[in-house]
């Protein structure tokens, strides 16, 4: 489970994340967003590497900007464990994942709902993750696009036996966990599921035991 912080109380960031790491989460989903790739903007590095050393948990970072090749050694610098980058957003998609695997972390490739899996085909062996996006990007708390568990059953039979985690992205809860994880899903991103839940850990425990 990767909870989106985007979804976090900003004025009690610290106070959120510690929280978050006694809920048994296993990263910490950063929804970087520049205004220009998506309709919003969030926040960048400097942000991020506030948070460092107040969790232990890994840092899965989701570049929602245009020309993430600019910002791979900054955020990687500010402590990101994981860089995903759009493929919608990533002129040289293959030169860009190598310059993030270059850097130490591990690398992954965004798609958007209407991008089709065949998208990242020629990178199976480059990449260590590929998020599925489950609503259009921008905002957190918007409805889960049914369509998304089709692809996840196709973009797992593309995968095969590759060492691949498949992250699934917006509208996540858990009422859609089991049908996530049943289609090949590894990774959930929950942001407002998890941010307005009355008991956090309780409702991650369900995600999880679901698998
Ligand atoms: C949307 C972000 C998602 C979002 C998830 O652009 O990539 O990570 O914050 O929020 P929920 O879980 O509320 O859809
Ligand atoms: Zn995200």
């Amino acid at each position: 489970i990767a909870p989106s912080i985007l979804s976090a109380d900003f004025v009690n960031l610290e106070r959120d994340i510690r929280k978050l790491s006694e809920t048994g989460v296993d990263y910490v989903h950063v929804d970087v967003m520049d205004g220009h790739f998506v309709p919003n903007i969030s926040f960048g590095s400097s942000v991020m590497k506030s948070l460092l050393g107040k969790t232990n948990l890994p840092f899965d970072v989701h570049l929602m900007i245009e020309q993430p090749e600019r910002y791979v050694e900054q955020f990687r610098d500010a402590g990101a464990d994981i860089i995903t980058v759009h493929q919608e957003a990533a002129i040289h998609l293959h030169r860009v994942l190598g310059q993030i695997k270059g850097t130490g972390a591990k690398c992954g490739v965004v798609l958007n709902p209407a991008t089709p899996v065949c998208m990242v085909e020629n990178v199976l062996d480059d990449v260590d993750m590929i998020l599925l996006m489950s609503v259009n990007p921008g905002f957190g708390g918007q409805a889960f696009i049914p369509g998304t568990i089709e692809k996840i059953k196709k973009l797992k039979a593309m995968i095969g036996d590759r060492n691949i985690e498949i992250e699934i992205d917006g509208g996540v809860s858990d009422k859609n966990a089991a049908l996530l994880t049943e289609a090949g899903a590894n990774v959930l991103v929950m942001g407002s599921a998890v941010f307005n839940a009355e008991n956090p850990s309780e409702l991650i425990r369900e995600a999880k035991c679901l698998r």
